[in-house]
C-alpha cells in the first residue's frame, strides 16, 4: 500500500474547541480516524502527526522523503508566513496537497496569500472535516493516474 503522510500544523490539535463556527466541531483525533479508515479502503496507509513548531513539521516533510509516496498538509497559520515550509515542500520532491478547513479566500486578507501553493500538486479548502477524505481521494488519483 502507498504511505500517505497527513500533517498538520499549529492549533489544529484544538479541533472541536477552537471556533468550531469557522472549524467545526470535530476533533483532530477523529479526523485522523476517518483519514485512516479512508486510506485504508482505497489503498492507502495513512500516517498521521500533529505539531505546533516550524521546525517539527519541517522534520516530517524531510522524513517523508523517501518513506511516503506523497502529503496532506494543513499548516495553518505557517501557511501564510513560512518561505522555510515552502522551501521543505519544494526540498522533498514528494506531490503535496494543501489543506484548509475553512476557505481563507473568505476570510481575512492575510489568509488570501499562501507561500506553499505553488508548490503543492493542489489545495482543497472550505469543505471543513471532509476535506481530508477529499485530498486523499485527489493525491490517490494524482498518484496513481498522473
Ligand atoms: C486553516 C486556515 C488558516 O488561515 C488558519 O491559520 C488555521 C487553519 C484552516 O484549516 O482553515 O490555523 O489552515
Amino acid at each position: 500500500m502507498m504511505q500517505i503522510l497527513v500533517l498538520n500544523g499549529p492549533n489544529l490539535n484544538l479541533l472541536g474547541t477552537r471556533e468550531p463556527e469557522i472549524y467545526g466541531a470535530t476533533t483532530l483525533a477523529d479526523i485522523e480516524a476517518d483519514c485512516v479508515a479512508h486510506g485504508a479502503s482505497i489503498g492507502l496507509t495513512v500516517n498521521c502527526a500533529q505539531s505546533n513548531c516550524e521546525g517539527s513539521l519541517i522534520d516530517h516533510l524531510h522524513a517523508a522523503r523517501g518513506t511516503m509516496s506523497g502529503v496532506i498538509i494543513n499548516a495553518g497559520a505557517y501557511t501564510h508566513t513560512s518561505v522555510a515550509l515552502r522551501d521543505a515542500i519544494s526540498a522533498i520532491a514528494l506531490p503535496v496537497v494543501e489543506l484548509h478547513l475553512s476557505n481563507t479566500h473568505a476570510r481575512e486578507a492575510f489568509r488570501h496569500i499562501s507561500l506553499i501553493a505553488p508548490v503543492c500538486v493542489g489545495v482543497i479548502q472550505g469543505f471543513g472535516a471532509r476535506g481530508y477524505i477529499l485530498a486523499l481521494d485527489a493525491i490517490k488519483g494524482h498518484l496513481t493516474r498522473g
